[in-house]
């Protein structure tokens, strides 16, 4: 019997992707599931990404690259952030990699020392805190729930930054909960950051074209350029351009940790695919009119969703204001009972809710936070509206 690392007790596998397999399970049995849990886009590339993809491989643009990515793609990931942020941003400040999941995971390798810190705002997105792990840090959990609108506010940061911390990972709009940090937000938290110095943002942006009141989710940078040396901002083509399989994320920042990021790269994947690369250009260069209409579409879904939803008694739906995820307080149900069994976390009603309706939604949590769902809406507005009916149905059942 080979004995595995010690690390492996650390990798829990993401419980999203679980949740989804099971929900594909029942499918593929006959069974009638909507599913809620995974956070993909249920539309395809725009034409002129897939045809950018297809040219590249017709043209025989199908070997290695350099391991940051090509210098077309990355000058133009420099330009995007430039006009974004109004900061100069050069191609040596980018490095591309195999999606946001591995650059930040790159990211974090990079920067931390074993003890070392990270602050992660909970709700967070689930896989922050294995990727700490395994980098050898201490994920420091900081709860923001419904009182502050689930978001950091300036009191409790600097009460969570100690002499261990090393970096904090904000997510705007979060997954889970859809909510955006405003320009006046960020812009208070920066004067705490301000007075620790040696505190790294990772700044994980990958929801930013996805807003429903601005183009682009206002960011720490614009409130607080001053700190651009030690701001490290994530972002890739899987949301925001419906490229989830092509597998391509970014990272901009201080040169130093682009380099070595780089380098572990290198060392680790090599290079990111090639033909990815080629389309993410023109989704970079050309697609903004149709995320602005795709983002419209998610606009109506979420109100559509969240109408729905709050139909329920006691059911209460955090505004969403980006992303596609509607975050749903359901801790009115916790403690009440299906067949006799005591439903005592948001795990009991997520697995009771599949079962009796084969409805898959996130149980909380999967996010640091008990007593809610989370709902991915990427989905037609038909059938989120039999997922909340099917619900309704569920919940009623419970006593
Ligand atoms: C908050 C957040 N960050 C990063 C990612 C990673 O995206 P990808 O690896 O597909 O680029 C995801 C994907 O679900 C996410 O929700």
């Amino acid at each position: 019997m080979i004995k595995l690392a010690e690390r492996v007790s650390l990798m829990k596998p993401s419980p999203i992707l679980m949740l989804a397999a099971r929900a594909g399970e029942l499918k593929a049995a006959g069974h009638d599931v909507i599913s809620l849990s995974i956070g993909e886009p249920d539309w395809t590339p725009y034409d002129k990404i897939k045809d950018a993809a297809v040219a590249s491989i017709r043209e025989g643009k199908t070997k290695y690259t350099p391991a940051p990515g090509i210098p077309e793609l990355r000058k133009a990931i420099a330009e995007q952030a430039s006009s974004d942020l109004g900061l100069a941003f050069e191609a040596a400040q980018v490095t591309v990699s195999s999606g946001a999941k591995f650059v930040l995971f790159s990211a974090l390798q990079t920067l931390l020392n074993p003890g070392d810190e990270v602050l992660l705002i909970a709700p967070f997105w689930a896989s922050y805190t294995t990727m700490v792990e395994l980098a050898g840090g201490i994920p420091k959990i900081v709860v923001c729930d419904k009182t502050s609108d689930f978001k950091l506010t300036p009191e409790m940061l600097k009460k969570a930054i100690g002499p261990r911390t090393k970096a904090i990972l904000m997510n705007s709009p979060s997954n889970p909960t859809g909510k955006i940090y405003s320009m006046a937000d960020l812009k208070a938290l920066a004067e705490v950051l301000r007075a620790a110095p040696g505190v790294a943002v990772i700044s994980d942006d990958i929801y930013n074209r996805l807003c429903f009141e601005h183009r682009l989710a206002p960011h720490l940078l614009q409130a607080a350029p001053d700190l651009r040396d030690r701001v490290i901002c994530l972002n890739g083509a899987s949301k925001s351009y419906a490229m989830t399989g092509w597998r391509l994320g970014w990272a901009l920042g201080p040169k130093e940790v682009i380099n070595a990021m780089s380098a572990y790269q290198s060392q680790s994947v090599s290079c990111p695919n090639s033909m990815a690369q080629y389309a993410a250009i023109e989704a970079i260069r050309s697609c903004d009119p149709d995320v602005a209409r795709t983002v419209e579409s998610l606009k109506d879904r979420a109100a559509s969703i969240a109408r729905e939803v709050e139909k329920i008694p006691g059911v209460i739906a955090a505004k969403p204001e980006g992303a596609f995820y509607l975050w749903i307080d359901i801790s009115a149900y916790l403690g009440k009972s299906l067949n006799g069994k005591v439903m005592k976390t948001s795990d009991d009603l997520s697995e009771a809710l599949l079962m009796d309706q084969m409805v898959a939604a996130v149980p909380g949590s999967e996010f640091g936070l008990d007593g809610y769902f989370r709902l991915s809406y990427a989905l037609s507005k038909e059938k989120a509206t039999e997922a909340a009916a099917r619900m309704a149905t569920f919940f009623k059942k419970l006593g």
